[in-house]
């Protein structure tokens, strides 16, 4: 299976056309592409923009992010989730701030946070090396383009593509790179209908050529998540509001929330309760269904943090879980 330079041309020619304008795409340094490849992890671009530009401006340099705190780090990251990736990006941060920036692909897979198709990326974009990036989007692409019946699921699928891909690299590693994804994102779409009619690759692609597409990519079914039920309480007493830390595991590691309770609890021996809400949050594996009570506590509980509105707005990461229940929050 062989990606032929005539292929490589066209989608070369069609990205420099056709590419959207993003802010992390005026520069090709490595900060500035290590930053937001890591923000573009499981984000869609739209949801990054704003963040990687605040994030620039507030860490301009690897050296100014790595003398930052880490609650200051995750008030940057606030609402974009997956905070671990804000975490990882301050520890390496501090690291390259003393060994400086790696300039192979190992050395920039070694880095906290980041896995096979970032450093791709990451090397690919920023080192101008030959390093294939294969995510699902890629990975779509080329199962469409190739329709052998690959499952996209199969990890030897991704193996086999990623192969092919470093076979084909051109010069333009940077170029050719985010040419894929870009093909991804706006051409070659998921769930069903892609847009064929401006794709570069019509001409070769084999899903295209048989009038498939809708056959491709071949999946696994899909697992249901799991669903939990939630009581979320907004407890406030002389305009301040009780927060705890979550814990330092698992979901939401160490982000602050409103108390947060997975089983029952008697909301009124909190307080008289003024509002309800029900709100909804997916994440990968797991479905929060909440039902939300803002409550006029009876006292300030014990156990909590009790602060006011501003400081919630200025000084806690408050994931966007809770987005719903911060409303109240005047
Ligand atoms: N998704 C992941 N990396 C990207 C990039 N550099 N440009 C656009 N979308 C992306």
């Amino acid at each position: 299976m062989e990606l032929s330079p005539e292929a490589v041309k066209l989608l070369l020619e069609w990205f420099r056309k056709n590419k959207r304008v993003l802010p992390w795409r005026e520069k090709r340094e490595f900060y500035r592409v290590w930053v937001s490849e890591i923000m573009l992890q499981q984000t869609r671009v739209e949801a990054v923009k704003e963040y990687y530009l605040r994030f620039m401006e507030r860490f301009p340099t690897v050296g100014a992010l790595a003398l930052a705190e880490e609650d200051e780090v995750l008030k940057a990251w606030e609402g974009l989730g997956y905070y671990s990736r804000a975490r990882n990006l301050l520890k390496s941060a501090k690291q390259i701030a003393k060994e400086g920036v790696p300039v192979t692909y190992e050395g920039v897979r070694a880095l906290s946070g980041v896995g096979d198709y970032t450093a791709g990326a990451i090397s690919s974009i920023a080192l101008g090396l030959p390093c294939p990036a294969v995510d699902g989007n890629v990975l779509r692409v080329l199962t469409r383009c190739f329709a052998d019946g690959s499952n996209i699921d199969e990890p030897a699928t991704k193996t086999k593509f990623t192969e092919v891909l470093r076979r084909a690299y051109p010069q333009e590693t940077g170029d050719f790179c985010e040419a894929l994804m870009e093909l991804g994102a706006i051409v070659c779409v998921p769930n069903g209908a892609p847009w064929c009619g401006v794709c570069p690759w019509s001409g070769l692609c084999r899903a295209h050529l048989t009038g498939e597409e809708e056959r491709y990519p071949v999946r696994n079914d899909k697992k249901a998540r799991k669903i939990v039920n939630a009581t979320v309480c907004v407890l406030e007493r002389g305009g301040k509001y009780a927060l705890e830390k979550r814990e330092d595991k698992g979901l939401l590691a160490n982000l602050w929330q409103f108390p947060f309770f997975e089983k029952v609890v008697d909301i009124h021996s909190f307080g008289e309760v003024v509002a309800t809400k029900k709100a909804k949050h997916i994440f990968t594996h797991i479905e929060w269904n909440m039902t939300g009570y803002l409550i006029e506590a009876r006292e300030f509980f014990g156990g909590y943090e009790w602060v006011s509105a501003e400081e919630i707005m200025n000084s806690y990461a408050l994931p966007s879980a809770f987005k719903a229940f911060t409303e109240w929050v005047k």
